[in-house]
């Protein structure tokens, strides 16, 4: 994993944790993704009182990184309240593999891994 400042990543994840919109679920998740060219994009989960329309923080996260010129996600960082490291849910793990492809770093509770190996068999842009 050189190369990447996971610190900061964290910390990103960590502010933008602080600015989610969870009164429902009481469950604020802030993620901070490096992109290909340095810019570090971040996002939170927004929730919905129709409950099904909540927003992850991964969209949030993609969202930002559309709106400020696109690339590639090469490594992602998704934090709890704690501001530990939480595993992206399964459709997110979706959005994490069409920006980034299967070889973009996560970090995780169980320490750090690969979408590739968060979504085997993915699919994706290539099957189209
Ligand atoms: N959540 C995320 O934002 N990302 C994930 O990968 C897992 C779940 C949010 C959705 C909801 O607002 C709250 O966490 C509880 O499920």
């Amino acid at each position: 994993m050189t190369g990447i400042d996971w610190g900061t990543l964290r910390k990103v994840a960590v502010d933008a944790m602080h600015r989610a919109y969870a009164p429902y679920s009481k469950f604020p998740v802030g993620v901070a993704g490096l992109v290909e060219d340095g810019r570090v994009v971040s996002g939170c989960n927004v929730e919905n009182a129709s409950y099904g329309l909540t927003l992850c923080a991964e969209c949030g996260l993609v969202s930002d990184l559309i709106r400020t010129g696109g690339g590639r996600l090469v490594a992602v960082s998704c934090v709890d309240r704690a501001g530990e490291p939480l595993t992206p849910c399964g459709r997110c793990r979706q959005l994490l593999y069409e920006h980034g492809g299967p070889d973009c770093q996560v970090e995780t509770a169980g320490g750090h891994t690969t979408v590739g190996e968060l979504l085997p068999g993915a699919f994706g842009p290539e099957y189209l």
